[in-house]
């Protein structure tokens, strides 16, 4: 079944939608994005990943494509379009086209896509069994905060874990996890705090970490924000990683060394459900 994209002002069957060889994105990885969950045809933390994507746009210069009103109004009309009701919606701004040269001009017509991916979000397998990860070097550029394009590494990396046997990676740098390859890391220690990386350009500020950290907070558990290393992940009572894809997701090995029981744990199954209750109740 073929989708309907969008692509600046248009819509288009995915199989029309074309873009110029000479767009930055496709040159440079000049552009960034955004992946937000749809469940029941309601987005899930909108707010944040729209306040995410102006502060990516604002750190490279680009122009925002459409207004805050526009934004939210193609959001949803690109669920009716396809009649999806639960998925992902993918959107990317370029800085747009212009004859390949690394400096660029700054009166550039952003280029601006939007497309779904339909999928059952709230009914993941892996929750159940959780997943393995390997330890890798991080490879990434500094600037991890701006949620850009720049996906090679990560991509490898998780090629790497897939040959390997595991689902995903966590890059390790100045022997500090800095988080998985498309998520943040968290660990539970064995007296029950929550430890997740402070906030920097070392990672990305996941919204879904945002919020598992309040709901955690509320719900009485002790939360530090600071660097944990691979060895204090695989002694911890349990692992999760968080994204807009997994909401909470359980790491059972780490380097093929169980984690606790070596079976998802009460804790990431409890945040699990209470951020899914919760921002459900907030999502629109
Ligand atoms: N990735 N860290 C990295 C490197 C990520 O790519 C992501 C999200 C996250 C979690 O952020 P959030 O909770 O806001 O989704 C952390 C998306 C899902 C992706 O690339 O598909």
């Amino acid at each position: 079944m073929s989708r309907i994209v969008y692509l600046n002002g248009q819509w288009l069957p995915e199989t029309e939608a074309r873009i110029s060889v000479f767009d930055r994105g496709f040159v440079f990885a000049d552009a960034i994005y955004e992946v937000t969950a749809v469940i029941g045809g309601k987005l899930i933390d909108y707010a944040g990943h729209s306040g995410r994507l102006k502060r990516s746009l604002a750190a490279l210069g680009i122009q925002a494509p459409v207004s805050d009103d526009e934004m939210l109004s193609l959001h949803r009309e690109i669920l009716t379009r396809n009649g999806m009701t639960d998925g992902l919606i993918y959107l990317q701004v370029s800085r747009g086209a212009e004859d390949r040269d690394f400096l660029f001009s700054d009166d550039l017509t952003p280029t601006f896509v939007m497309f779904t991916q339909s999928r059952p979000v709230l009914a993941n397998p892996k929750w159940q069994t959780g997943i393995s990860v390997i330890t890798m070097p991080e490879g990434r550029w500094v600037q991890r905060q701006i949620k850009t394009v720049q996906l090679l590494y990560s991509s490898l990396a998780k090629m790497e874990a897939r040959k390997q046997g595991a689902d995903d990676a966590f890059f390790v740098e100045d022997g500090f996890i800095t988080e998985a390859s498309s998520s943040n890391a968290h660990i539970v220690t064995k007296a029950g705090t929550l430890v997740t990386r402070d906030l920097s350009n070392a990672l990305l500020h996941g919204i879904t970490r945002g919020w598992v950290l309040d709901l955690a907070r509320r719900a009485g558990m002790a939360v530090e924000e600071r660097g944990f290393t691979p060895a204090e992940a695989k002694d911890a009572a349990e692992v999760f990683i968080t994204s807009a894809t997994n909401f909470v997701m359980p790491v059972v090995r780490i380097d093929g060394q169980p984690v606790g029981a070596g079976t998802p744990g009460p804790v990431s199954e409890t945040l699990r459900k209470r951020y899914i209750e919760d921002r459900l109740a907030s999502a629109i």
